[in-house]
């Protein structure tokens, strides 16, 4: 049974009345890791791997929320001082519940059932899909239009303040903007993007390393407070920056003294991780998969040694990969300390390709690895049919 069909039903079992469904993917990224945060580029893709969310009116002012994945069903009233995080599954889309209302986008009570396709712990953003499935479904069974910019914005806070994780937009945005076979080039300053089309001639293959070690939230906090230091340390001799976004590879050169050696190695990241975004953009345009899978693997190299994100379970998989015939880059992707790479494998090679890597990663470290062979996919919508859903 698909997504639809099968939500649809559970939805009338439990509530005893005909939903509506909208679904939110989650995505990948090509290459601009950590940048978000620092006012910089990215190259995420959304994929075929859906939260979602059935959603039907309710007469009172409350959310009951229930989901497919988890057993208990949680019952808030849409008042402010009820809408607080209790640290369950539940918080992502009470957040969201909760940002919204603090914005001045009155909701209506609903019934909400969540379904989670995205796999959890890959790196591939299953958070803001549930955030966004759900900020879709609730401002339009609301009565409300609300630019999907905003959206973005409005899932992003709801995760920086429910489950504290300080994200940056590239997730909530990619997965409401998102466009089939394109990766889309966010400027995360201005919100302003371009969609760049990913050739028919390659696939987007995920390999998943099956580990999310412990500290990768708190890490994932500290890289983004270090980022902020080099930035109050180059402000007093560049006092027009305001992010490591507004500082070239000369400039941080120049002023190295002003910084730590960690605040220097995650500045310098930054700023190439940038400038390949930039080029990486422009290859990608030009149809020269090789000088971007360069980038790529330029990319790894910067974010193991010195933005220190990787682990070796993801350095392990890059290896296997770039011993494989008919890829043209990997790398990880997402946060890191864990997850997934992503790999752009010519679409000859990409199932023999996924075979080969999973079978060696699975025969070096004991670790099933789940690949997908994917092409962009389109972002959040209303599922208005079955066909649709498919
Ligand atoms: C996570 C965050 C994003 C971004 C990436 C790293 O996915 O949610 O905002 O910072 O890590 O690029």
């Amino acid at each position: 049974m698909n997504g639809q069909n099968s939500i649809v039903e559970k939805f009338r079992a439990k509530f005893g009345a005909n939903p509506h469904v909208y679904r939110a993917p989650g995505r990948v990224n090509l290459i601009g890791e950590h940048t978000d945060y620092n006012d910089g580029f990215v190259l995420p893709a959304a994929i075929g791997f859906y939260c979602w969310v059935a959603v039907g009116p309710r007469q009172d002012r409350k959310l009951v929320i229930s989901s497919e994945e988890f057993p208990e069903q949680i019952e808030v009233e849409l008042s402010a001082e009820s809408l607080r995080p209790s640290r369950t599954w539940s918080d992502y889309a009470v957040g969201v519940a909760a940002q919204l209302q603090k914005e001045g986008f009155g909701l209506s009570g609903a019934n909400l059932l969540i379904h989670g396709e995205v796999p959890i712990g890959a790196g591939l953003s299953s958070s803001a899909s549930i955030e966004v499935a759900t900020a879709i479904a609730l401002a339009e069974e609301s009565g409300l239009s609300i630019d999907r910019t905003r959206l973005a914005r409005i899932c992003q806070r709801a995760e920086n303040e429910f489950a504290g994780m300080r994200c940056g937009i590239m997730d909530q945005f990619i997965s409401l903007h998102g466009r089939a076979n394109h990766a889309l080039m966010l400027d995360c300053r201005s919100l302003q993007f371009e969609f760049v089309p990913i050739p028919e001639s390659v696939r987007l293959v995920i390999c998943n390393t099956g580990v999310k070690h412990k500290l990768a939230d708190g890490e994932y906090n500290r890289r983004r407070e270090e980022c902020e230091e080099a930035v109050r340390s180059l402000a007093k001799v560049l006092p027009n920056i305001r992010a490591l976004r507004d500082v070239n590879k000369e400039q941080l050169e120049q002023h190295r003294g002003v910084l730590s050696e960690i605040a220097y190695q995650r500045a310098l990241h930054i700023v190439k991780e940038n400038e390949r975004v930039l080029n990486g953009k422009e290859a990608l345009r030009n149809g020269d998969l090789r000088q971007f899978g360069e980038y790529m693997a330029e990319s790894h190299v910067s974010l193991r040694d010195l933005f220190e994100v990787s682990c070796a379970e993801l350095d392990l998989m890059v290896e296997l990969a770039n011993a494989e015939p008919g890829v043209y880059g990997a790398r990880m992707t997402g946060g890191g300390f864990g997850g997934a790479t992503i790999n752009l494998v010519d679409a000859r090679c990409a199932a023999g390709f996924a075979e080969n890597v999973a079978k060696a990663y699975e025969e070096n470290t004991g670790i099933a690895c789940a690949t997908y062979i994917c092409m962009p996919a389109e972002g959040a919508s209303r599922v208005e049919s079955a066909e649709q859903a498919r």
